[in-house]
Parts: C-alpha cells; sequence; structure tokens
C-alpha cells in the first residue's frame, strides 16, 4: 500500500456485461487530498466513482478507505457520501430536513439534527432560506444543499460527479472556490469528477486523467502540465494553450 494513502483503489475492473469499461486500474487519494478525475464523455469517471461509493458490483480489485476493505460494502454501509450532478433532493422537504436527512436515518435525535444542520447551512451560507421547500430554491443553492447533505455525515471520503456542470458558467466559477475552501477547512478527502479542465486545474491537488477505461496520467496539474509525454494526455489536456507563470499559477492562452 502506498505509504499514507486513504483511499486506495487496487487493481479494479468493472464490466456492463461483455463490455469491460474500468480495466485494471489502481490509484490511491490522501486524507485531506481533492483529486480530480478527467478525461472524455465514456472513459469510464462515473463508474470507477460509483464503484467507490458501492453503486454498482466490480469484477474484481479491492477498494481500501482507512485500511479497511470496503469493495462489499454496501453503500449505505460504506464511510462514504456522494453528491450526484441531478443533486438527488428529496422533494416536499425543506432545506434543513435534507441537509440532516442523513442524521435522521442514523437516529440521532431532533435538536441534535437541527444545531448540526445549522452549523453546516451556515458553512454553505443556506442558513437564510433553511425553511424553504427545496423545489422553491435556485440551482446554485439546491447544489448547496446537496453538498451539505454529504458533509453532515462526516463521511471519510466525499464523491462528487461533476457536481457543477448543471449551474451557468458564473456560478459554476464562484462553487468552485466555495467547494474548494470548504474542502481545505473541514480538510476532507474527496474524489471530483469532472469533463472540464479549468475546474481541475483550479480545484485540485492532484488530476488522474482517464481513457477507455484506464489511467493514463495522474500527478500535481503543474506537473502534468510541463512534463507529460503521453500524446492522447497533452492533446486532451491542450498544454500548448496553457501559460504556468513563477506562482504556479495558470493562464489559458486565447
Ligand atoms: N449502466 C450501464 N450499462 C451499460 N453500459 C454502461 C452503463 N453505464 C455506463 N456504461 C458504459 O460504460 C462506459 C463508461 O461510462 P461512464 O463511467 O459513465 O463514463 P463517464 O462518466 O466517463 O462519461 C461507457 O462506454 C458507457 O457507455
Ligand atoms: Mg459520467
Amino acid at each position: 500500500m502506498l505509504y499514507n494513502s486513504y483511499l486506495d483503489v487496487k487493481n479494479l475492473k468493472v464490466s456492463y456485461g461483455k463490455n469491460l469499461v474500468i480495466n485494471d486500474i489502481s490509484f490511491a487519494v490522501k486524507k485531506g487530498e481533492l483529486l480530480c478525475i478527467l478525461g472524455e464523455s465514456g472513459c469510464g469517471k462515473t463508474t470507477t466513482l460509483n464503484a467507490i461509493g458501492g453503486f454498482i458490483d466490480i469484477d474484481s480489485g479491492k477498494i481500501f478507505i482507512d485500511d479497511e476493505d470496503i469493495s462489499n460494502l454496501p453503500p449505505s454501509d460504506r464511510p462514504t457520501s456522494t453528491v450526484f450532478q441531478s443533486y438527488g433532493l428529496f422533494p416536499n422537504m425543506t432545506v434543513i430536513e435534507n441537509v440532516t436527512y442523513g442524521l435522521k436515518i442514523r437516529g440521532i435525535n431532533k435538536r441534535m439534527r437541527v444545531e448540526e444542520g445549522k452549523k453546516f447551512l451556515d458553512i454553505v451560507s443556506l442558513s437564510e432560506i433553511a425553511d424553504k421547500n427545496v423545489e422553491s430554491i435556485s440551482g446554485g443553492q439546491k447544489q448547496r444543499v446537496a453538498l451539505a447533505r454529504a458533509l453532515i455525515v462526516n463521511p471519510k471520503v466525499c464523491l462528487l460527479d461533476e457536481p457543477l456542470s448543471n449551474l451557468d458558467f458564473n456560478l459554476r466559477i464562484k462553487m468552485r472556490k466555495e467547494i474548494k475552501s470548504i474542502q481545505e477547512k473541514l480538510n476532507i478527502t474527496m474524489v471530483f469528477v469532472t469533463h472540464d479542465i479549468e475546474e481541475a486545474i483550479s480545484i485540485a491537488d492532484r488530476i488522474m486523467i482517464m481513457h477507455s477505461g484506464k489511467i493514463l496520467a495522474i500527478g500535481k496539474p503543474i506537473d502534468i502540465f510541463k512534463n507529460e509525454e503521453n500524446e492522447y494526455v497533452k492533446n486532451f489536456l491542450n498544454v500548448s494553450s496553457y501559460k504556468i507563470d513563477e506562482n504556479n499559477k495558470f493562464y489559458k492562452i486565447l
């Protein structure tokens, strides 16, 4: 096992019928690290995330979190929470009821739930709309509810599948920064799937580029942009259209 790895995916294979879509991948994520999985549509990002969350059957391989083999646990017994692209909120419930749902099913009493709920609503800046019905709030607010709902149960690893792709451009940029700052503040380990290269560069500690069910590259954005030799990866990332300054800040050259 990799020294101090917290999430450890080993030799994972997943098929749908006869179609092998995750072809023996291994990678590890450290505690408090944000890994972005990047790649074109169909390369296996969602399948990888779903394998970690326990939502699909795997052919072979093992998944460890904090040294525990979780490969055979149902999703509800895994120390993970997932934020889906489509939010997946419970309709006809208020914002705070959605956020505290995970505590309710764990049998936490109402007073504690409300207390924790308020804390997390404050973290995602939704305190003012705690009692609104989730159907009456905006897309950006729904995304924040989904994030707070995932984080309140204190998961060891938070999984996010293209969480910002339903938001308009400006909100997407704003939410990137918010997610990054919450992740750093709470020291959460995150696996964040996106097909948006700039989004990945702006929030990831490391990026992992997939293609046809394989990992082609994994590392710090700066190292991959400077040193990557794989032609597919360089092309996919459009490496030549970025400049990196002495502070390791990326600039897109138009
Ligand atoms: N439920 C499914 N049944 C059959 N094939 C699937 C299913 N989900 C995904 N696939 C196929 O598996 C491959 C990987 O899909 P996916 O993990 O969703 O990719 P990504 O999230 O990177 O777009 C694709 O070829 C896709 O068509
Ligand atoms: Mg996907």
